[in-house]
């Protein structure tokens, strides 16, 4: 794709965008429903789970929208929006269109609109609820930090905005499914209904970002960002662990050993696939520019268990 060749899907921003055109969902919440998808929760399938009272296995729902909200107020307000200020920035990707420079403060102002909701409604949650939020470091953040320093620093902004492109490119299971689960409190799936509508704009504006950049770097930076990716997938799509063994530290009298119930969760063949189902949007870019023809970029994915839908 060249630049000329850029079609927004922001032209009826002011009629479409959750900030711009729709409301809060104020939904009272109902008793009987859950606060998030059992399906969706990775710590909901382990036997241990299972057997606790259903009182327990609500309460662990409750944690995992928490969980589920603080990392999408930490990504939107962190990594996503300093690179779409970075875009925004005339000396960085000059060569991009101006209507891609134009886009992206939508997508900034989108951004700190999910951001605001989320977190009203995890106020809200807790109002109703009582049920206290464990604090944490979204392990994402960790996860980048790390990237981060082992690069040098002129590598940096790419690797950060690599990281945009992946998380923008994936539109996981969270987004899609809660809006469709029944059992599910009406506030909660209208949220991740709204949300996942502008985040289908956002996934059009940096799968071409990603078609117009690729071709453009040359080879080896091409080979050392492409055995990145896997770890950036990883860490968007892995369950949080040091969040989720707090949460069952939160219950106590319930679970003997956190740790090694997450472990048991982490090595699950479950949890392996849903790795994979969620990826499965980016790694379908990656396939069709191909990304994956360089042996040891498709390495790097294999070793990650990320190629199966891929190759
Ligand atoms: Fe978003
Ligand atoms: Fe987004």
């Amino acid at each position: 794709m060249t630049a000329s060749e850029y079609r927004s899907r922001f032209t009826e921003w002011d009629q479409r965008s959750w900030v711009r055109s729709k409301p809060h969902r104020d939904s009272p919440f109902t008793t009987g429903r859950h606060y998030f998808s059992a399906d969706l929760c990775p710590l909901s399938a382990c036997p241990r789970v299972l057997a606790a009272p259903a009182g327990v296995r609500a309460a662990i729902l409750v944690h995992s929208l928490y969980l589920h909200l603080e990392f999408t107020v930490q990504l939107e307000m962190g990594p996503v929006n300093e690179i779409c200020a970075l875009l925004r920035s005339p000396g960085f990707l000059p060569w991009l269109p101006a209507a891609m420079k134009d886009d992206v403060l939508r997508i900034y102002t989108d951004e700190a609109g999910h951001a605001e909701m989320s977190n009203t409604l995890k106020s809200a949650v807790v109002a109703e609820t009582g049920v206290v939020p464990i604090e944490h470091r979204p392990r994402f953040l960790t996860e980048l930090a790390a990237l981060y320093s082992a690069e040098l620093p002129a590598y940096r902004p790419l690797v950060k905005l690599f990281f945009a492109i992946v998380s923008e490119t994936l539109i996981t299971g969270t987004l899609t499914k809660l809006p469709k689960d029944p059992a599910v409190q009406p506030a909660v799936r209208e949220l991740a209904r709204d949300h996942a509508a502008d985040e289908g704009r956002h996934h059009a504006f940096f799968r071409q970002l990603f078609e117009l950049l690729w071709p453009r770097m040359p080879l080896p930076l091409r080979r050392k960002i492409g055995a990145l990716l896997p770890r950036v997938i990883h860490a968007f799509l892995w369950p949080d662990e040091p969040a989720l063994t707090s949460v069952l530290r939160s219950m106590p009298g319930e679970f003997d050993d956190p740790v090694r119930i997450v472990a048991e969760m982490s090595a699950s063949a479950r949890n392996r696939d849903a790795v994979l189902r969620n990826a499965t949007p980016t790694l379908r870019m990656l396939r069709d520019n191909g990304v994956f023809e360089d042996p040891s970029v498709s390495r790097a994915f294999l070793d990650a268990g990320l190629l199966g839908r891929a190759g």
